[in-house]
């Protein structure tokens, strides 16, 4: 757990969900559903974080771990709270849970429309890199 401003950065419970949905819905990301959650947190629990305010869940990450390469995912601030170092704090953390698991380097995905996105990346020294997505449905 960690504090940033008036910001505690700690793991996702499930009675936080419905506002993790609401935020992820409105940072236009794809909302996972509790099945697939679900799934996850039987894994690295511990990667699954969310920023709480006195008011309320204001920012959620994804991290997972394979035992090679983290990856960063659904990493969202409430659009009213942006600006104020939530998401830097939520990555921050993340990123020190990761080395906790001696994870030698992270992984992310960003549209290449999303200019914030590419921007906030950029400022926390993640870098583009040259591979190509490739997808299939199982
Ligand atoms: C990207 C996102 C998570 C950033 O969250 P945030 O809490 O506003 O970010 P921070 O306040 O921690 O910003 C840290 C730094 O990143 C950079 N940054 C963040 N947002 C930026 C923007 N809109 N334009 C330019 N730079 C930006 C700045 O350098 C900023 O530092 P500063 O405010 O002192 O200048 C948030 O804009 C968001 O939820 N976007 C929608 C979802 C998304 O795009 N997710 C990431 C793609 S996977």
């Amino acid at each position: 757990m960690s504090a940033s401003g008036a910001a505690t950065v700690r793991q996702f419970e499930w009675p936080d969900y419905d506002r993790v949905a609401a935020l992820w819905s409105a940072a236009g990301r794809e909302v996972v559903p509790r099945a697939e959650l679900a799934a996850k947190l039987t894994r690295d629990p511990e990667l699954f974080l969310v920023a709480e305010s006195a008011d309320g869940i204001t920012g959620v990450v994804l991290g997972t771990y394979d035992g090679r390469r983290g990856w960063i995912l659904r990493l969202a601030v409430d659009p009213a709270r942006r600006r104020r170092g939530l998401g830097r704090a939520l990555v921050a953390e993340l990123e020190a849970r990761f080395r906790e698991l001696d994870c030698p380097r992270v992984k992310l995905l960003v549209m290449p429309d999303n200019e914030a996105g590419l921007r906030f990346w950029r400022e926390l020294g993640y870098l583009p890199a040259p591979d190509v997505l490739c997808t299939k449905p199982l």
